[in-house]
């Protein structure tokens, strides 16, 4: 009964409107039902034995029928009386593309839905809860709208069938893709991990996501950071009269990494990979390299510690000699190709080309400066 609600991956069997999937069920009285059941037993059990059987192929399947409610009474069960109803909120032009794909999706698990034609309203009464009285179920009888069932059957029936509903904490609403709201919020994960990874085609919606997530976590007073290459995020970030970093040639903007190291080898890991991206753009470096630029950031931080800047390592590659890689001692200036031009006090991180901007909101930093 799940892919009734529509299926998941395929559009074109997806409603195009507001739905509602209804089961009635009226139990039947079990005195009445059982008598009625013995007598039609019996006579579907004389036609099968009949000669005409051979010549009417429903005779076996009324006796199949039959049996199969005899079964059941004589297991404890009992018979019901159920419809189905489903009920399309639609504008009338919408209606007949409305009626088809919902016809497709019944159509696809093996139901045949019959239109409703000039029976509007006690179809819609028919939908709603708390209806089904004893004289509405003997109209709807009259209609032909019922059908006799086991229990068994109308359970297995039964539209008990929804989306995931999301976490508990409405942090951000979504629409399923099959109609179900969606409430989720990221840090509702109890197993302690939040993050997350949104994965889509180029064009998808990938930062129109993010966006709603920043704005959605905004709302309800989050302090939020953005990464932003590709200028996803600036609308929204001067909406939210964030601060938007912006990180160009032209901009005097200087990020000493030294300046918030507090365990130089705890954070030389992270350093060096910067490092030699500002040495080499475009190509990767020996593995020696890496060591020699390793090497000459402990050393200078020995020196200087927090003092100590991109462009004095600069400079220190310019002229120096790495010791620490002994025999291999490498000039350092074949390390650091480009640096033929100082620019005091500004790294090359900050005025390289690939380096995006950065948002943060509501955050003030004496250190970064806002561009507007
Ligand atoms: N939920 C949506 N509602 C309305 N328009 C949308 C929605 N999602 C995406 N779009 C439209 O699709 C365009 C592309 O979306 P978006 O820029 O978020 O894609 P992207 O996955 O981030 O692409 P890229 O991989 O190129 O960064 C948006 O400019 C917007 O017009
Ligand atoms: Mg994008």
């Amino acid at each position: 009964m799940g892919s009734l609600i529509g299926d998941l991956m395929q559009p074109a069997l997806q409603y195009s409107a507001p739905f509602l999937i209804t089961l009635g069920v009226h139990v039947l009285d079990p005195n009445a039902t059982k008598s009625i059941i013995t007598a039609n037993h019996v006579r579907a059990t004389q036609n099968a034995k009949s000669k005409m059987a051979d010549v009417m192929p429903d005779v076996r399947k009324k006796l199949d029928d039959w049996s199969a409610a005899a079964n059941a009474i004589d297991t404890g069960g009992s018979l019901v009386s159920l419809y189905h109803q489903l009920a399309i909120f639609t504008p009338p032009d919408k209606a007949a593309s409305a009626h088809e794909a919902a016809n497709a999706i019944w159509r696809a698990r093996g139901f045949q839905l019959n239109a409703d034609a000039y029976m509007h309203r006690q179809a819609l009464l028919a939908s709603l809860p708390m209806t089904l009285t004893p004289r509405f179920h003997k109209d709807l009888a009259k209609m032909r709208r019922v059908t006799r069932k086991t229990m068994a059957n109308a359970i297995h029936m039964a539209p008990l069938i929804a989306e995931w509903r999301g976490t508990r904490t409405p942090a951000l609403v979504f629409g399923g893709r099959r109609g179900q709201v969606m409430t989720l919020d990221l840090f509702d994960n109890d197993l302690g991990n939040y993050n997350f990874a949104i994965i889509g085609a180029p064009g998808s919606g990938k930062s129109v996501l993010m966006n709603e997530l920043a704005w959605s976590y905004r709302a309800i007073g989050a302090k939020v950071w953005m990464l932003d290459l590709g200028r996803s995020f600036e609308k929204l970030c001067r909406k939210a009269q964030g601060t938007y970093i912006e990180f160009r040639p032209d901009v005097d903007i200087c990020l000493n990494p030294f300046t918030i190291v507090h365990d130089i080898n705890e954070d030389i890991d992270m350093l060096v990979p910067g490092i030699s991206k500002m040495c080499s753009m475009q190509h990767t470096l020996d593995e020696v390299q890496y060591k020699a630029i390793s090497a000459m950031v402990l050393k200078l931080w020995r020196e200087h510690g927090n003092d100590l800047t991109i462009t004095g390592l600069r400079d220190a590659f310019k002229t120096g000699t790495i010791e620490e890689l002994g025999s291999r001692a490498t000039s350092a200036s074949a390390i650091w190709p480009s640096c033929s031009t100082p620019t005091p006090g500004v790294g090359s991180m900050s005025a390289s080309s690939r380096a995006g901007p950065m948002w943060t909101s509501r955050t003030t930093s004496s250190s970064s400066r806002t561009r507007n």
